[in-house]
């Protein structure tokens, strides 16, 4: 997969991509990643990429030409299956939207800025409003990371065990079942004797039934979902 960050703070993502997964996922050669600096791309002679809002009312908003130029330029290099624009307003990013876009080859991702971007940008070029939750940050970066972590971790190969990413919560529809690890006992309180007794059946069928009780408990939306 090649993913293709638009971006006015292009230093935001150095951290994070690279460690851990991302930066095993760019290792092994199963993802790219291209950070654009939008500011290169403006016309503007004082590098300006935001201006104000016509009408009413404070606020700046992000200009049509440097993005505009700059997706042009991609598009004529490649094909792109989706150009996702990062805004609270956007479809909330879930799982199914992050395996979704897992099985895609060429993905550009705008992150948002100010009050948002020139709205013709948005009906000329994007093709996916994501948001990543009911709450509005500073910038899309963030949102855009999020979003490329969940993405990138479920491509085949990313995690060293495979079928890990299949039993995460969410995948199934279910929270995951509880997890130890040694010491057996700890200050007095003991993991549950059944994760010791070597029943690789019973631990299934026990997980499965914490899985259950857990999604209930915390999530009764999700319970109520399940088939
Ligand atoms: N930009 C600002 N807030 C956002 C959010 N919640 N999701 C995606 N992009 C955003």
């Amino acid at each position: 997969m090649r993913l293709d960050i638009l971006t006015i703070f292009p230093e935001m993502f150095e951290g994070p991509f690279s460690l851990s997964m991302i930066k095993r996922a760019i290792n092994k050669k199963i993802v790219e990643i291209h950070i654009h600096n939008i500011r290169d791309y403006t016309a503007d002679k004082h590098k300006r990429v935001d201006d104000y809002a016509y009408g009413p009312g404070a606020g700046m908003v992000m200009m049509i030409q440097p993005i505009a130029d700059l997706i042009d330029k991609l598009k004529s290099e490649r094909d792109y299956d989706e150009i996702i624009f990062t805004t609270p307003d956007g479809d909330t990013f879930n799982q199914e939207t992050a395996n979704t876009l897992s099985l895609k080859e060429n993905i550009i991702i705008l992150c948002g800025h100010y009050k948002g971007v020139d709205q013709r940008l948005r009906d000329m070029y994007i093709t996916k409003e994501l948001s990543i939750g009911d709450y509005v940050l500073t910038g899309g970066e963030l949102a855009a990371m999020v979003m490329s972590d969940a993405i990138i971790r479920v491509i085949p190969g990313v995690l060293s065990d495979e079928t890990s990413a299949l039993t995460d919560s969410f995948q199934s529809g279910l929270l995951s079942p509880p997890v130890y690890t040694r010491p057996p006992v700890y200050k007095g309180v003991a993991v549950p004797d059944i994760l010791l007794s070597g029943n690789d059946k019973e631990i299934a069928n026990w997980r499965l039934e914490q899985s259950l009780e857990k999604t209930r408990n915390l999530r009764p939306d999700l319970y109520e979902k399940l088939p």
